[in-house]
């Protein structure tokens, strides 16, 4: 039933629905892909109400049951960076591996058991819309708000049929403070119309799920990095000790630190800083290393504080994708409409005022929904080490001891512990870099699919 056209599903189906799925928004077939028969692909805009904003969104309904299944949101990362991302790298059911030229059906997409949108915010990345500067100074406050009013409008005025269905927000790097931002708003919205029963939607809102993400920025310093950098044996132990030993919590205001830390960038330069053992694929992005590495206190995709985010990540495999996505034939087929500007991987002028994190909504939200924190362990940018330490800060009781969890061929696909009555997991994809779920496809899907189905992993 669910290959059905829309119009006819409608007709088919006697429920009392407001609204059917959004025929208008329907994508039936994809340059270099084909036809897509084996479930329901969306591609349209979120109007962000009272603003002239407009957030891009994918949908791929679940391959199994998308009328019962859960629905998970996912937001890729920056602040700046685009959920196409997501959807043609990471864990669509189509992704281009590192390295190809064309796209190849994906085994381990999330949409095999759960429907998964795919929104680009804030306003002004990727597709999305943004009508004018005043309108687009973000902080992660108001792109909380943004975030979720994109997904009030897909509820309610394109997919209803969702409605009853489990909620979860997901993301990655930066979208460690997005998702659990936005995971608070959900939470106030849900109080608030348990309180005053005057809500004609309230979500059905489970958890959350967030993979090398930026928590605590406290955690993920030089410190952090240069810990990752010394035992993956790319600096030696003189810099080490000495950075070790005197320029702690990086007072580099010391000149000698300065330069010790600049002989250990120099030491990490040209390796992929996503994924230590991975290609650095270098195309025309050497001067974006540069300026990646320049940063003064995180690597380009966190950057904290007042300023444009002014940098494109380094050594990825994208120039396919970007030319993909500026064909006008793509454009077409997701419905992208002529505001849209040029499709990039993170837009670079973003205007985004970072605050301190999200670690004190763990607490707040602590047992009341489930939380996923899964970390690649190859990635210098948001290292396992930073993830480790502010995991541990919670102090929250273990329920489930560290071990290990396997994958096809007994192979080792990470390791995994349980925290707060099962309520707080903490994975590791073992040999994952910054986008888990791209380097380890199976390991990755392993983990979030046991979450969503509440099984043990
Ligand atoms: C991509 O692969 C599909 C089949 O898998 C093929 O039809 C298409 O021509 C390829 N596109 C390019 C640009 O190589
Ligand atoms: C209602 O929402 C506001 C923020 O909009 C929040 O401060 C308040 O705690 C919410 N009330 C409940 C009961 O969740
Ligand atoms: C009830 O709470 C919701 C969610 O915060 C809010 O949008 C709505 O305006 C409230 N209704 C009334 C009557 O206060
Ligand atoms: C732990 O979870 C179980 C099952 O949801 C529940 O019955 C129990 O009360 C919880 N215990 C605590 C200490 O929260």
């Amino acid at each position: 039933m669910r290959n059905l056209p829309p119009k006819l599903l409608l007709i088919l189906c006697s429920c009392s629905l407001i609204t059917a799925l959004p025929g208008a928004d329907r994508v039936y077939s994809l340059p270099w892909i084909g036809a897509i028969t084996d479930f329901g692909l969306y591609s349209g805009y979120l109007p962000i109400p009272g603003t002239l904003k407009q957030l891009h969104y994918v949908t791929a309904l679940s391959q199994s049951n998308w009328q019962t299944d859960p629905v998970i949101v996912w937001f890729n990362g920056g602040p700046g960076c685009s959920s196409m991302l997501g959807f043609f790298q990471e864990h669509g059911p189509y992704v281009q591996e590192n390295g190809a030229q064309n796209f190849s059906a994906n085994e381990w997409s999330w949409n095999r058991e759960a429907s998964v949108v795919y929104i680009e915010s804030p306003a002004g990345v990727g597709y999305s819309i943004c009508p004018d500067e005043v309108e687009c100074a973000f902080d992660d406050d108001n792109s909380a708000l943004d975030n979720l009013a994109a997904i009030l409008q897909l509820m309610t005025s394109k997919f209803p049929e969702l409605q009853k269905n489990e909620l979860y927000i997901s993301g990655e790097s930066y979208a460690g403070v997005f998702v659990p931002k936005l995971a608070e708003q959900l939470d106030y919205m849900i109080g608030n119309c348990t309180e005053n029963k005057s809500c004609s939607y309230i979500p059905n809102f489970k958890g959350f799920l967030v993979g090398n993400g930026l928590t605590d920025p406290e955690q993920h310093t030089r410190d952090t990095q240069l810990e990752m950098f010394y035992y993956f044996g790319m600096v030696d132990q003189y810099h080490y000790t000495q950075i070790s030993k005197y320029c702690l919590k990086m007072d580099y205001q010391r000149e000698e630190c300065e330069d010790w830390w600049n002989e250990v960038e120099l030491a990490a330069s040209w390796v992929n800083p996503f994924d230590l053992y991975g290609k650095c694929y270098l195309n025309d992005n050497a001067a974006r290393y540069a300026r990646f590495m320049e940063q003064p206190q995180y690597a380009g995709m966190l950057k904290i504080g007042k300023q444009k985010v002014g940098s494109t990540p380094p050594c990825l495999w994208d120039g396919v994708l970007i030319g993909y996505l500026n064909q006008d034939d793509v454009k077409e087929a997701l419905h992208i409409i002529p505001q849209a500007k040029k499709w990039d991987v993170c837009y670079d002028m973003l205007n985004y005022a970072s605050g301190i994190g999200s670690l004190d909504i763990y607490t707040k939200l602590r047992g009341k929904y489930r939380m996923l924190k899964y970390s690649g362990d190859t990635d210098a940018v948001v290292s396992i080490y930073g993830t480790r330490e502010w995991i541990n800060r919670l102090n929250w009781d273990i329920t489930r001891e560290w071990h290990m969890f396997h994958i096809s061929g007994h192979q080792v696909g990470g390791y995994v512990e349980y925290r707060e009555n099962d309520t707080f997991v903490f994975a590791n994809i073992h040999g994952a870099g910054h986008m888990a779920p791209q380097d380890k496809r199976e390991a990755s899907y392993h983990v979030i699919s046991k979450f969503i189905k509440k099984e043990i992993i």
